[in-house]
C-alpha cells in the first residue's frame, strides 16, 4: 500500500513540468549521482571511467523528455554525437542509447529517422553500438519502422524489445538485429500487455533464448537473479559463446552483482543516464523502488 502511494507521488513529480524546468536550473543533487551519470559530458564520462576501471562497460543514455520542436530534437542528437566523440577520444568502453521520441518521433518520424541516421553514422565510423530504447505501446510500430530504415544502412544500431508486450515475439523474428531484451517499463491495455508478472518472466527467458539460438547478439537487461542464472546455464548447455551476449543493468542497481559477473568472465554494460533531463528519469527510478529513495536521501545527507 505504502509502496503504491510513494510510487504514485514520484510518478506525479516525474511529469510535473514546473519541477522539470526548475531541476534543469538547480542541477543534479549528490544523491542523484547514484542513478544518473551526469548533466554534462565531462561528469558523465567520469562516471563511465569509474565503471571501466573494474571492467564494466557503459551505455550512455542521452536523455530527452517532452521535446517540442525540431530544434530540440537536433539539440539532443548533437549532444549524443558529442558524447560519442568524447567516448572515443578518452578511449572508453562505452556505447550510447536513446529514445526516438527525444529526437522528434512524435513531431514527425522523418525527423527521428534523420537524427538517428546522423548518430548511427558517427557511431558506425567509431565502431560503436547505438541502442534504440522501446517506449509506450502507441509508439512501438513507429519506433520499429524508423529502426528498420536506419538498421538497413547501419548494423551497429540495435533495439530494445519488451517481454511484457505480446507483439515483441513477432518483432524479434522480424528484425533480426542486436536486441536488448527488457521486461518493459510500461503497462496498460490487456490486449497489448502480457499479465501476470510470472508470464512476463517466462516470456523474457523465451525471447532471450530465441535470439541467442538465432545467432543475434543479445543484450540481457535485467536485475533478476533467477533469469540471469538461467541464461548462464542455458548458454553453457547450448555452448553459446559469452561473446554473443552481454548483461546490462541500470546505474546504481546491484553493483556487487555487476562486478561479480565481470569476474565470472561476462561482459557487463551499465546504463548511464546523461543530460539536463535527469530529473524525470530519477523520479521514475524512485517511483518504482522505495529502497532507492533511502539510498538517494542517505547519499544527500552524507554530502
Ligand atoms: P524486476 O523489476 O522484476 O526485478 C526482478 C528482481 O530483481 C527483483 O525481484 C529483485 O530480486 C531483483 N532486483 C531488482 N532491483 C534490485 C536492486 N536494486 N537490488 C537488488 N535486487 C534487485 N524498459 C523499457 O520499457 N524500455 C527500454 O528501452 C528499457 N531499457 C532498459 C535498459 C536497461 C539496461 C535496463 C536494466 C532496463 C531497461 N528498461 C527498459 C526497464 C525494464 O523494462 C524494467 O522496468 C526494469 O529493468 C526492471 O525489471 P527487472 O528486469 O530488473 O526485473
Amino acid at each position: 500500500m505504502l509502496q503504491q502511494i510513494t510510487g504514485a507521488v514520484f510518478e506525479y513529480l516525474a511529469e510535473n513540468r514546473l519541477l522539470i524546468q526548475l531541476a534543469k536550473k538547480v542541477g543534479l543533487p549528490l544523491g542523484g549521482t547514484l542513478f544518473v551519470g551526469g548533466q554534462g559530458a565531462e561528469e558523465t564520462l567520469d562516471t563511465v571511467k569509474q565503471f571501466n576501471q573494474d571492467g564494466r562497460a557503459a551505455t550512455v543514455d542521452c536523455l530527452g523528455e517532452f521535446i517540442e520542436t525540431e530544434q530540440d530534437a537536433v539539440d539532443i542528437a548533437n549532444e549524443c554525437i558529442k558524447v560519442i566523440g568524447q567516448i572515443k577520444e578518452h578511449g572508453l568502453d562505452a556505447q550510447v542509447s536513446l529514445k526516438l521520441t527525444s529526437i522528434g518521433l512524435r513531431i514527425d518520424p522523418d525527423i527521428a529517422y534523420q537524427q538517428l541516421s546522423r548518430i548511427a553514422e558517427i557511431a558506425y565510423q567509431r565502431n560503436m553500438r547505438v541502442t534504440v530504447n522501446m517506449e509506450e505501446a502507441m509508439m512501438v510500430e513507429s519506433i520499429v519502422r524508423v529502426f528498420e530504415r536506419v538498421h538497413e544502412h547501419y548494423p551497429n544500431v540495435g533495439i530494445a524489445l519488451q517481454a511484457n508486450v505480446f507483439r515483441s515475439r513477432f518483432d524479434l523474428e522480424r528484425l533480426k538485429a542486436t536486441v536488448r531484451i527488457v521486461k518493459g517499463a510500461y503497462d496498460g491495455d490487456d490486449e497489448i500487455y502480457i499479465q501476470p508478472k510470472k508470464t512476463v518472466d517466462e516470456t523474457y527467458l523465451q525471447l532471450v533464448k530465441v535470439n541467442l539460438l538465432n545467432g543475434n547478439y543479445t543484450q540481457i537487461a535485467t536485475h533478476d537473479e533467477q533469469i540471469i542464472q538461467q541464461i548462464i546455464d542455458f548458454a553453457q548447455m547450448k555452448q553459446i559463446d559469452p561473446s554473443r551476449f552481454e548483461f546490462q543493468m541500470l546505474q546504481g542497481m546491484r553493483p556487487k552483482r555487476q562486478q561479480e559477473l565481470v569476474r565470472q568472465g561476462y561482459r557487463v554494460v551499465i546504463y548511464v543516464p546523461h543530460g539536463v533531463d535527469w530529473y524525470t528519469y530519477l523520479m521514475r527510478r524512485l517511483a518504482e523502488r522505495p529502497a532507492n529513495i533511502a539510498f538517494t536521501v542517505g547519499a544527500m545527507l552524507r554530502r
